[in-house]
């Protein structure tokens, strides 16, 4: 159990690097085992979503190891395509090593992966592309028994833009006979960066970014080298902090034009927003303006991801936010937590209506979940008080030295 000590009140100022996407790392991970190969990858966050994906990696009988923001992946002695449920449980988005062990042994064998806490988070669409690609699949008991021995290539529709299926499908169709076309394709930057890791290893793959991805023939490298894109959802978690305490805070290393959503969302709340290519910078005075609606999409849209972080640096904004939240059936469990600071939080299926009140006071509470978790430090961070959060390891699932990084921002947080 890890403790979040956070007295509110401070301001935010200085400037911070943002980490490595934990959501662009994870599928690149899995798709270093498509061919025997060895992969060199830069900037890659130290989270415990990493840390499973490395050792799901050695399991397989790969060399897998991370040194600070470095990762080095050698495929080639990989022995097994077996993904035990004590490592498929660890990480929700374990099974995007299925479209990756399909392509390299031919089979793969791994456990469904858990209703998480957002709701069923079922994998019907990677099934079913799979199965269309020439994939038997046969689940029993939680387990999948996924065979093909010829992967062909396909015309897949997506009735939604999963990005997961999306993942899984491009790694599969690395060593499909044919060409793979999917059509309905999610179009996160997180898409468009396994796309490049993908390329380096030999793989034609084009329209990433785009909701049409088209796969074509593999010729694998041996060498792979490839630099994790920065975290779109970390850079909207700390904007949304600088927002909501009152603060000046410069976010580099970023591209605004992934998280624009969120800066138009603090912008229309009252915050100065200048930024360049490569960074952010966001001013406030604190005190914010309700936004009215917010619906979160599939990208380019608002990210479901930033949806707590946002509702917590609102939750003293003067007037009436209302979000609905189309992707998960059940994000809001960060909302009863919230209402312990204080918080005027009215949820009724999907909307959730948050009314601005004057002061937050900080007290104990209990993260629910990765991004709910985060949300909670959002609102620590401008409560009164002392917040204190009992958290399972869920924030460090995908925010690197979080403590640290709020630290030299000037916020009083630490983590025992
Ligand atoms: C990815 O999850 C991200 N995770 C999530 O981030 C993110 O919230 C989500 O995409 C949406 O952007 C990683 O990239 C590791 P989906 P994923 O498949 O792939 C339904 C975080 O906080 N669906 O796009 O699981 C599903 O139930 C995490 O970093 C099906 O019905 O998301 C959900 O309602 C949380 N059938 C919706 O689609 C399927 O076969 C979005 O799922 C697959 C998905």
């Amino acid at each position: 159990m890890e403790l979040w000590h956070i007295r509110g009140g401070k301001r935010l100022e200085g400037a911070c690097f943002v980490q490595g996407s934990k959501n662009a790392s994870l599928p690149i991970l899995a798709a270093s085992v498509i061919c025997p190969a060895s992969t060199q990858l830069l900037n890659v966050p130290q989270l415990r979503d990493v840390d499973a994906a490395l050792r799901i990696l050695r399991h397989l009988g790969c060399r897998a190891e991370q040194r600070d923001g470095e990762v080095s992946i050698d495929s080639r002695s990989l022995s097994s395509c077996n993904i035990p449920h004590s490592l498929m449980e660890e990480m929700r988005s374990s099974v995007i090593f299925m479209g990756a062990l399909v392509a390299r042994c031919g089979e793969a064998r791994l456990s469904l992966p858990g209703g998480c806490q957002l709701g069923r988070r079922p994998i019907d669409l990677h099934l079913s592309a799979l199965r269309q690609m020439g994939a038997e699949i046969r689940e029993d008991g939680g387990e999948i028994f996924c065979s093909a021995p010829e992967l062909k290539g396909a015309e897949i529709v997506l009735p939604f833009p999963s990005v997961g299926a999306t993942e899984n499908i491009m790694l599969a169709a690395c060593a499909a006979k044919g060409e793979t076309v999917i059509h309905g394709a999610a179009r996160e930057p997180e898409i468009a960066a396994l796309q490049d890791y993908l390329r380096a290893m030999g793989a034609e793959v084009r329209g990433a970014g785009t909701d049409t991805v088209v796969i074509g023939a593999l010729r694998p490298e041996k060498q792979i080298a490839c630099r994790i894109i920065p975290d779109r959802i970390v850079a909207s978690t700390i904007a949304c902090a600088a927002a909501c305490t009152g603060g000046n805070v410069e976010l580099r290393g970023i591209d605004p034009r992934q998280f624009s959503t969120v800066l138009r969302f603090l912008k229309q709340a009252g915050c100065d927003i200048i930024s360049t290519d490569r960074s952010v910078r966001l001013r406030s005075e604190g005190r914010l303006k309700a936004v009215g609606e917010i619906s979160t999409a599939p990208y380019p849209g608002f990210p479901t991801d930033a949806q707590p972080v946002l509702m917590a640096a609102l939750l003293k904004a003067r007037g009436l936010t209302r979000i609905t939240e189309n992707i998960f059936e059940n994000r809001y469990r960060q909302v009863p937590e919230l209402c312990r600071l204080g918080a005027d939080i009215v949820t009724h299926g999907r909307i959730a209506e948050i009314w601005g009140v004057d002061s937050l006071h900080g007290t104990a509470l209990t993260a629910t979940d990765l991004r709910g978790g985060a949300a909670m430090i959002v609102a620590g961070l401008s409560a009164q008080g002392e917040t204190l959060i009992c958290d399972e390891g869920h924030i460090s699932r995908g925010y690197e030295r979080f403590d640290a990084r709020l630290r030299a921002l000037g916020a009083d947080i630490s983590l025992a």
